[in-house]
C-alpha cells in the first residue's frame, strides 16, 4: 500500500481549489398541474420566455404561449397521452425552431420538419427559429420580376411579382388550391423553390396533391408541409411559421421561393381554439384580439431582398375560404388588407363553366405592371377594360336585341375573351403562348366563332403555332419584349392561321 504524504494531499487540494470554477447550469424544472386539448399548465417554472421550448419528461416538446404570475401555459407539440399531473417539465432556454436544409426538397414533412413520407430522416444543414422578424425596409427592394403562374387569366390581368403577397380567395370548391398548384407546376425549370403548406386539410387531399406534384415532375423543387385536420391545433398553428423559416433559408441564399398557405381560414380557427383554451378573451367572431397580428407577422416575411443581401425572394400565395362569398367577414378583410392584391374566385362563375373562376371586377394585383414582362404588358393591352365593358353591356343586352353594330361587336369580343380565359387543370401556358393568344384576340380572330367552337379553335391555334412558328415562339420567350417587327410578324401568322382555319372549317361543314 502506497502512502501519500500530507504535503501531497495539501497540494492536490490547493490545486483543486485554485482551478475551481463556478459552473452552474440554469435548469428550471416545473411540473404539470393540468393537461388537456393539447395544452398543459405548468407550475414551478419562473422565468420562461414567450415562445420558448420546454421538454416534458417523456421527451415531448411544448411551446410556451401564456405566462401568468404563478404558472405558464404551453401548447404540446406532440402526443399528450403520456403527460399527466405531476409530469416534470424542463426549460430549454431556446425558442422554437426547425431544422432546415437543401435536403428538404422533394419531401413531405410535418409542422416540426420531420419526414412523414416514409423516405427516412432528412439531413439538416442548420436550425432556424420558426418566428423571425421580417426584413426591414432597407433590406428590401421593390418587386420587379414576374412570377409566372402559367394561367392566362392571372398573368395577363393580375400579374404576380417575385416577393409579392397575392391572396387567393373564394368559397369552398371554387378552384383555389388548383390555381396555387398550377402556379407550382409552372415553376419547373425556372429555379424557384416551391413550398406548399397544408393547414387542417384531410390527409387524402394532401396525398392527392403530392401525387399530382410527383406526376408532373414538380416534387424535386418542392416541399410539402402538412398539418392535417387530425393534428392538434398547436401543430396547425405553427406550421405556416415553420414552413416560412425554411423559405427564408432559401431566400437568404439568394434563391426565389414560392410559398402557398392553404388555407389561412383554418389557421385562424386553430389559433382561436388555442386561445380559447388558454383562456384569452374572445373578440369578434370569437377570435382573439391579436388575430390580425397572427397573419400580418407571417405575410410580412414575404419580401424581395436587396441585392446586398443576395436578392432572393419569397412570394406568398395565401388562400382564404369565404362563406357564401362574404369577403367582409373578419379573417377575409384582415388578410385582404395585409396582402398586395387578391384573386377572387366565384362559385357562380365556376358552375357556369368559367374555370378558373376568376372574377375580373373584384380581383386586383397592386404591384401590377412592374411585375409583367414588356411582351405581356403590350399583348394584354386593353383586355381588362374590354372585359369590364363586356360585363356592363351584357346586363343591358339581356333586355333587348336592338343593339347597334359597335355594341354587338364588343359583346362578341368580350364573349370570345371569356372563352379564351378558360383553362383546364395542369396545363400552364408559356409566355409566348399567352402572348399569341392575346394577339389573336386583339385581332378579333375568335370573335366570329360561336362560344362552343372557341375552345377547340384555341387548341388548334396553339398546335398550329407550335408546328409552324416554333422559332417565333422561342424568340418571344427569350426576348420577353415585343418590338413592332415582332408584333407584325405575330399578326401576320395569326392572319394566315385564321384564313386557313376558317377555310378548312367551311370545307368540313359543307
Ligand atoms: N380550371 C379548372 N378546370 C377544370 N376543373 C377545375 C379547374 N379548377 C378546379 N377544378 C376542379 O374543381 C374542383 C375543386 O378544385 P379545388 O380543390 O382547387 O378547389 P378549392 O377551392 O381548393 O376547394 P376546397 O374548398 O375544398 O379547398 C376540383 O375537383 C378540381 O379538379
Ligand atoms: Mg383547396
Amino acid at each position: 500500500m502506497s502512502s501519500i504524504s500530507s504535503e501531497e494531499i495539501i497540494s492536490i487540494l490547493r490545486n483543486e481549489i485554485e482551478n475551481f470554477e463556478m459552473i452552474s447550469e440554469e435548469k428550471e424544472v416545473g411540473s404539470v398541474v393540468w393537461v388537456g386539448d393539447g395544452i398543459a399548465t405548468i407550475y414551478g417554472i419562473g422565468h420562461a420566455m414567450y415562445g420558448e421550448i420546454v421538454i416534458f419528461e417523456n421527451g415531448v416538446r411544448g411551446m410556451v404561449q401564456d405566462i401568468k404570475r404563478e404558472q405558464i401555459g404551453c401548447v404540446i407539440l406532440g402526443k399528450e397521452d403520456e403527460i399527466c399531473e405531476g409530469t416534470k417539465v424542463t426549460r430549454t432556454g431556446k425558442r422554437a425552431g426547425i431544422p432546415v436544409g437543401d435536403a428538404y426538397l422533394g419531401r413531405v414533412v410535418n409542422a416540426l420538419g420531420e419526414a412523414v413520407d416514409g423516405k427516412g430522416a432528412i439531413e439538416a444543414a442548420e436550425y432556424r427559429a420558426i418566428e423571425q422578424e421580417a426584413p426591414g425596409i432597407a433590406d428590401r427592394q421593390s418587386v420587379h420580376e414576374p412570377l409566372e403562374t402559367g394561367i392566362l387569366a392571372i398573368d395577363a390581368m393580375f400579374p404576380i411579382g417575385r416577393g409579392q403577397r397575392e391572396l387567393i380567395i373564394g368559397d369552398r370548391q371554387t378552384g383555389k388550391t388548383s390555381i396555387a398548384l398550377d402556379a407550382i407546376l409552372n415553376q419547373r425549370g425556372k429555379d424557384v423553390v416551391c413550398i406548399y403548406v397544408a393547414i387542417g386539410q384531410k390527409s387524402s387531399t394532401i396525398a392527392r396533391l403530392v401525387h399530382t406534384l410527383t406526376k408532373y415532375d414538380a416534387m424535386d423543387y418542392s416541399v410539402v408541409f402538412a398539418a392535417t385536420a387530425s393534428d392538434s391545433a398547436s401543430l396547425q398553428y405553427i406550421v405556416p411559421y415553420a414552413a416560412t423559416a425554411l423559405a427564408e433559408y432559401f431566400m437568404y441564399q439568394g434563391r426565389d421561393v414560392l410559398i402557398v398557405y392553404d388555407d389561412l381560414s383554418k389557421h385562424a380557427v386553430a389559433y382561436r381554439a388555442l386561445s380559447l383554451l388558454l383562456e384569452r378573451s374572445p373578440g369578434r367572431e370569437a377570435y382573439p384580439g391579436d388575430v390580425f397580428y397572427l397573419h400580418s407577422r407571417l405575410l410580412e416575411r414575404a419580401s424581395r431582398l436587396s441585392d446586398a443581401l443576395g436578392g432572393g425572394s419569397i412570394t406568398a400565395l395565401p388562400i382564404v375560404e369565404t362563406q357564401a362569398g362574404d369577403v367582409a367577414a373578419y379573417i377575409p378583410t384582415n388578410v385582404i388588407s395585409i396582402t398586395d392584391g387578391q384573386i377572387y374566385l366565384e362559385s357562380d362563375l365556376f358552375f357556369s363553366g368559367m374555370r378558373p373562376a376568376v372574377n375580373v371586377g373584384l380581383s386586383v394585383s397592386r404591384v401590377g405592371g412592374a411585375a409583367q414582362t414588356k411582351a405581356m404588358k403590350r399583348a394584354s393591352g386593353t383586355i381588362r377594360i374590354d372585359l369590364a365593358q363586356y360585363r356592363e353591356m351584357e346586363v343591358f343586352a339581356q333586355f333587348g336585341s336592338d343593339l347597334d353594330e359597335t355594341t354587338r361587336e364588343q359583346l362578341r369580343h368580350g364573349r370570345s375573351l371569356m372563352e379564351l380565359l378558360k383553362q383546364p387543370l395542369c396545363h400552364p401556358l408559356t409566355l409566348a403562348e399567352q402572348v399569341i393568344l392575346l394577339a389573336a384576340a386583339d385581332d378579333r380572330a375568335f370573335s366570329d366563332m360561336s362560344a362552343e367552337r372557341i375552345g377547340e379553335a384555341k387548341e388548334q391555334f396553339l398546335e398550329y403555332f407550335a408546328a409552324h412558328h416554333a422559332a417565333l415562339l422561342d424568340r418571344i420567350n427569350e426576348k420577353k419584349t415585343l418590338d413592332d417587327g415582332l408584333w407584325d410578324e405575330i399578326m401576320g401568322a395569326v392572319k394566315t392561321w385564321k384564313d386557313g382555319y376558317l377555310h378548312e372549317k367551311q370545307m368540313y361543314e359543307k
